[in-house]
């Protein structure tokens, strides 16, 4: 591959630098190398200082860099000739007092094998520079930087502080909506919601001033009678269930629901759905304001005397608004398209035509 990668850049202005490590990379086979190692590794550090030697040649006088990476390229191969000097001269040495490798790690040994002597390097020398041949002690202490330095990759994220998903605000339903409880009750922080969702119980009680209906799935007859104008109802991971709210309550939050439907009497706040997707909202009194954000899929049923209330929404689709006519409901969608024009002293936002 290395050789393809070579001769496909053959104009490229690093030839050489290709040629040198195409040319001598095969020296990491030296495992494979029965008696010695040690000369076959040299033989290919030789091939690739003939290639390095043209780098030089061409780089010496204008640019330091290439000089650099010469020497420490070739660092690589005379700290690998020492290495097996020292450890394995006549060949690669096992531990014979090491762990034994369970028997899935080898197959049984066949016929005794030595691979036969690599092809030999590519052609000698032919440009000596006396730069190319660094002293040992530059060779060591080249390599040892290099490698403080590949070791400093690894520390390097050390310094930065992990934050897990609970602290994160987007990742916690805990952290994202003041109104939700900051006291968990049930053991287990929340970590994921999707995991809470399905582990958790579901509930519905009174919290102090707080309705708190949790968890619900397929659950059509959820009813919360007895209220008070002081409190809020905060509805949270249901799916597949309806809930009705009677009398007069200060504020409703749906949060991460999904096809729930929700009638309520009256409402002296707000109404607020958010990330929840197929609700559908019936309004049988009143109500000033209704928000539906990050909500996919809202149908609002008012009232004849919630008309005039406000509905905001924000980064949320497929949104109607069902008005009593008679004795029917005629549907109306919320827009999602608009058009802002500058208008010479300040931007003029309307809606779009929607398609269809
Ligand atoms: C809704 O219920 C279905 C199964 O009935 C479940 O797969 C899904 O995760 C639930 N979604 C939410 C938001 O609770
Ligand atoms: C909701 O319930 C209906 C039946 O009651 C079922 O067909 C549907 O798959 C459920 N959807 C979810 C999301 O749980
Ligand atoms: C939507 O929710 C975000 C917080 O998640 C809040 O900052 C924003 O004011 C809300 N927008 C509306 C229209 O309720």
């Amino acid at each position: 591959i290395l050789l393809l990668f070579r001769e496909r850049n053959r104009g490229s202005s690093l030839f050489n630098h290709l040629s040198a490590v195409s040319e001598s990379i095969p020296a990491l086979g030296w495992v494979a190398v029965c008696q010695k190692p040690g000369p076959y590794v040299k033989e290919m550090n030789d091939a690739a200082t003939f290639y390095t030697n043209r780098v030089l040649k061409d780089y010496k006088e204008t640019d330091r860099r290439h000089v650099d990476w010469v020497r420490s390229y070739l660092s690589i191969w005379t700290e690998m000739q020492s290495f097996i000097k020292q450890y394995h001269s006549t060949g690669l040495v096992w531990s014979k007092s090491g762990p034994i490798a369970p028997p899935s790690l080898y197959d049984p040994p066949r016929a005794p094998s030595c691979p036969p002597p690599p092809p030999p390097p590519g052609p000698p020398p032919v440009f000596t520079d006396d730069d190319s041949k660094p002293q040992a002690g530059s060779v060591l202490a080249q390599h040892s930087e290099l490698f403080a330095q590949l070791n400093q990759g690894m520390d390097i994220t050390k310094g930065l502080k992990h934050i897990s998903d609970d602290k994160k605000t987007h990742k916690n339903p805990n952290l994202r909506s003041q109104t939700t409880p900051t006291k968990t009750k049930s053991p287990g922080t929340v970590n994921s919601p999707k995991a809470a969702i399905q582990k958790k119980t579901p509930l519905l009680e009174l919290e102090g001033k707080k309705w708190r209906v949790e968890y619900f799935e397929q659950k059509h007859d959820l009813m919360i009678e007895e209220t008070e104008l002081k409190q809020v109802v905060y509805v949270f991971g249901c799916n597949n269930s309806t809930l009705q709210i009677k009398g007069k309550i200060n504020s409703i939050i749906i949060d991460n629901c999904k096809k729930l439907g929700l009638v309520f009497e009256n409402v002296v706040g707000i109404v607020e759905i958010i990330n929840s997707k197929a609700i559908q909202l019936q309004v049988l009194g009143t109500v000033p304001t209704i928000s539906i954000n990050k909500t996919e899929g809202c149908q609002v049923y008012l009232s004849k005397d919630s008309l005039n209330c406000d509905i905001v929404s924000a980064k949320s689709s497929e949104m109607n608004i069902l008005v009593p006519q008679d004795d029917e409901y005629r549907e109306f969608p919320v827009p999602e398209q608009f058009k802002t024009v500058w208008d010479g002293s300040k931007l003029v936002t309307e809606p779009t035509e929607i398609a269809g």
